[in-house]
C-alpha cells in the first residue's frame, strides 16, 4: 500500500487530472503532473507541473525517481512512455490497456474477440477497404483510429464515394468505418477495478450528447434508458467484463449505445470519465477518490449515491456574446448558477475559453429526479445554452 504522505505522478493536465489532483490532496498525498501546457488545469494545482512532453526522457527519469506511482488522465499518453516508467515505479492503468482503448482499431477487435457487444464497422487502411467494405455499413461514421476526442476526428458519410472522400481528408491515416446506428439512448458505465480483481462500478449515467460533445449526464439513468429491468445490471457486467479482460487497474469510463433495447459498447476510456463528473457531489466516494485507491494499493470504496444527479457541461462557446463563439468575448454571469440550489459548480482554471472546449460543468443534486432535472435544465437554459 502507498500511503500519504507519498508523492503520486499523473500524466496529463486536464480537468480530469485537476479532480484527482484535488482528491488525492484530500487524503494526504501529493501530486506531480506531467503536461506540456504551462496552463493546464491539473499543473495549477499540483505540487509541482513538469512542463514537458509526453516522450521527454528527463522529465519522466524525474517523474519515475520522486513519484511513488503514476496514472494517466489522458488516453493518447504514448504507450511507450508508461512501458518506460514501469521500470520504476508501479503504473496503473498498464500499457497494454491504455493500448487498446487508445486506438479505435484495437479497441473494436478487442470487443468482437471477446464476444461483447459492438456495432458493424471496417477497419479502413486503405482506399480499397472502402470499395470492399460491406455495403450495409452505410449511411457510415468514418472515425480515425488515433486522437479523436468530443467528435473530432469524424466524418458522418452517405456512401462509399463520400467515405473516400472523408478518408483522404484524413489523409490516410487508419480508421474505422461504423453502420451508423439509431441510438434510443446513450449510457455510460465508471468503475473502478483494483490489482486483486475487485470491482465497484458507480449507478449507470445516462447521457444527451449536443455536436458529438458530452451535454448532459443523467445519475443514474432514467428507467426509460434501461429498457429492461436488467439492462442497468448488465452495462455494470459488460463494463466489469472489458476491465477484466483488460487487467484494469484504475477507473475506467465505458460508454453505451441503447438501439432497439440493446446494448452495444461504443468505446472505453482508460481513465476517469466526463459522465462520472457527479460522483464528487451525488456519491460518498468519488470517481477520483476510486482512482486513487486503485493506484495506491487502498481497498476500493464501496460508493454509495446518495442523490439523484444531473451534471452539464459549460463549453467555450458560453464565454461569446451570442452563445456560439461569436461576438464580445466575457465570463458568464456565473451568480445566476450560485442561486440555484442544490447546484455546485466547477470550473477548470482554463485561462482561454475555445467553442467546444470543456470549460467547466455544473451538477445539481437532490432527493426527488424528476425535480433534479427540471432544475438543471432551468439552470442550463439560464446560462444561455440553447438548443438550436
Ligand atoms: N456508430 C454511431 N452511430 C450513431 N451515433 C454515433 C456513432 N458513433 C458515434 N456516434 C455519436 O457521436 C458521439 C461521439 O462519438 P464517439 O465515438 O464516442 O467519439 P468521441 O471520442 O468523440 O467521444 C457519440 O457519443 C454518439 O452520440
Ligand atoms: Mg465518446
Amino acid at each position: 500500500m502507498i500511503l500519504p504522505p507519498a508523492t503520486l505522478g499523473m500524466l496529463g493536465g486536464g480537468q480530469l487530472g485537476r479532480f484527482f489532483v484535488s482528491a488525492a490532496h484530500e487524503m494526504g498525498y501529493k501530486v506531480w503532473v506531467l503536461d506540456p501546457d504551462p496552463h493546464s488545469p491539473a499543473g495549477l494545482i499540483a505540487d509541482r507541473h513538469l512542463v514537458a512532453a509526453y516522450d521527454d526522457y528527463v522529465a519522466l527519469d524525474t517523474l519515475g525517481s520522486e513519484c511513488a506511482a503514476v496514472t494517466t488522465e489522458f488516453e493518447n499518453v504514448p504507450a511507450d512512455t508508461l512501458d518506460y516508467l514501469t521500470k520504476f515505479i508501479p503504473v496503473h492503468p498498464a500499457a497494454s490497456a491504455v493500448a487498446v482503448c487508445q486506438n479505435r482499431i484495437a479497441e473494436k477487435t478487442f470487443l468482437a474477440d471477446h464476444g461483447l457487444p459492438h456495432g458493424p464497422f471496417a477497419v479502413i487502411r486503405g482506399e480499397d477497404d472502402v470499395r470492399n467494405a460491406n455495403a450495409e455499413l452505410f449511411p457510415a461514421i468514418l472515425k480515425v483510429a488515433r486522437f479523436g476526442y468530443d467528435g473530432k476526428g469524424q466524418a458522418r458519410v452517405a456512401d462509399r464515394d463520400e467515405a473516400i472522400a472523408a478518408f483522404q481528408h484524413f489523409k490516410g491515416e487508419p480508421c474505422v468505418l461504423e453502420k451508423m446506428l439509431a441510438l434510443d439512448f446513450e449510457v455510460s458505465v465508471v468503475l473502478a477495478r483494483d490489482e486483486a480483481g475487485n470491482v465497484r462500478a458507480f449507478p449507470t449515467g445516462e447521457n444527451r450528447h449536443r455536436n458529438g460533445i458530452l451535454d448532459v449526464t443523467i445519475a443514474p439513468a432514467r428507467a426509460a434508458a434501461c429498457p429492461s429491468e436488467g439492462t442497468q445490471l448488465s452495462a455494470q457486467q459488460i463494463a466489469e467484463r472489458i476491465a477484466d479482460k483488460l487487467g484494469y487497474v484504475g477507473t475506467l469510463g465505458v460508454e453505451f449505445f441503447v438501439c432497439r433495447g440493446e446494448l452495444v459498447v461504443n468505446e472505453m476510456a482508460p481513465r476517469p470519465h466526463n459522465s462520472g463528473h457527479h460522483t464528487i457531489d451525488a456519491c460518498d466516494a468519488s470517481q477520483y477518490e476510486q482512482q486513487v485507491r486503485a493506484l495506491c494499493g487502498l481497498p476500493l470504496a464501496t460508493p454509495r449515491q446518495h442523490s439523484a444527479a444531473v451534471m452539464v457541461n459549460l463549453l467555450g462557446e458560453l464565454w461569446y456574446e451570442d452563445g456560439k463563439g461569436h461576438g464580445t468575448y466575457r465570463e458568464p454571469d456565473w451568480s445566476l448558477l450560485h442561486a440555484v440550489p442544490g447546484l455546485r459548480l466547477h470550473l477548470y482554471g482554463k485561462h482561454h475559453a475555445r467553442p467546444g472546449r470543456k470549460m467547466g460543468h455544473f451538477v445539481v443534486t437532490g432527493d426527488d429526479a424528476e425535480a433534479v432535472l427540471e432544475r438543471a435544465l432551468a439552470a442550463r437554459a439560464a446560462i444561455g445554452i440553447r438548443d438550436e
